[in-house]
């Protein structure tokens, strides 16, 4: 099988079932442009659509995860260009992945950059990780989400003051507010913290894990009685799955659980 060959990212498998994904513009930042996109929803695909995967890794550089969306690539777009083509629309691609993704953020976390982290399952940074939506200073708003993830996720006057000065949040405020899950003393540390993290998901049953990714999501979007119902019901079904059988029998039998992933 001939692996696609990418011009702005790095597509490896460093780990047992864990699929890395590591975003390769140096000389801009790894700034988000539209081939960059292409080719990380690509990618995102096909760890989606590969049944050793088991959770999916997201990182950039120690600089920069990425400094936003490409700011040059942007700058002469009209109104009905960008409307016509629903700019940015594709970005949210990486929110109908199934398996969990976690991003590795080390550097800038700025505008597009911060908002692709949002839009994954898990934030871990390192040292000099740096969130903010500076888009406010280029005479826009934040356009993949950020106005609204961030504000579920650090509340309203957190992100309300983010949004509307643009200024940078560093690595102790944003774990302060909630954004990180763990920090990290280096940068290798960092990605290396999330490729463990991915390891030990990828470990677990496959149908457990897609279900645990659904039911948090729907907090999200729910309200809290029918969010508990969902869980509950999304619960029982898994009682119909060989893995519930085999991971409480090998928990009972004091062995290692060998899942089928059905
Ligand atoms: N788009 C395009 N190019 C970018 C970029 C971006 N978002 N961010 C950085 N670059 C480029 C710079 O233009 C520069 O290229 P040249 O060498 O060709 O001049 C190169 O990357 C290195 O950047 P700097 O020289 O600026 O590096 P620095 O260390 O002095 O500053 C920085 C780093 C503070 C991150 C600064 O680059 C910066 O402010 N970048 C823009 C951040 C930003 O505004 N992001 C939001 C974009 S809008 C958006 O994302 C919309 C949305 O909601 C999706």
């Amino acid at each position: 099988e001939n692996a696609p060959a990418y011009e702005n990212i790095i597509v490896d498998t460093p780990r047992p079932g864990v699929g890395l994904v590591t975003l390769n513009r140096p000389k801009a930042l790894n700034a988000l442009n539209s081939p960059l996109f292409k080719e990380l929803n690509a990618a995102l695909a096909n760890f989606q659509s590969d049944a050793s995967i088991g959770a999916i890794v997201i990182t950039g550089s120690n600089r920069a995860f990425a400094a936003g969306a490409d700011i040059k690539e942007m700058a002469s777009k009209t109104f009905s260009e960008a409307y016509n083509a629903d700019f940015l629309a594709t970005w949210s691609q990486l929110t109908t992945i199934t398996k969990p993704i976690i991003a590795a953020v080390n550097g800038f976390a700025l505008g597009g950059g911060c908002e692709l982290a949002l839009m994954t399952d898990i934030i871990y940074a390192g040292p000099k990780a740096v969130f903010g939506q500076p888009e406010i200073k280029l005479g826009v708003i934040p356009g993949a989400g950020g106005s609204q993830r961030l504000t579920k996720l650090v509340g309203k006057s957190r992100a309300m003051e983010a949004v509307l000065t643009g200024r940078n949040i560093d690595v102790e405020e944003a774990e302060k507010w909630g954004i990180t899950a763990k920090r990290f003393d280096t940068p290798e540390g960092c990605v290396e913290g999330a490729l463990d993290t991915a390891e030990l998901i990828a470990g677990y049953s496959k149908i457990a894990v897609k279900a645990a990714k659904e039911v948090v999501n729907v907090s999200e979007e729910t309200s809290l009685a029918e969010g508990v119902r969902f869980e509950r019901r999304v619960f029982h079904g898994l009682f119909a799955t060989q893995d519930q059988k085999i991971g409480m029998k090998a928990f009972v039998e004091k062995v290692k659980p060998e899942w089928k992933h059905e």
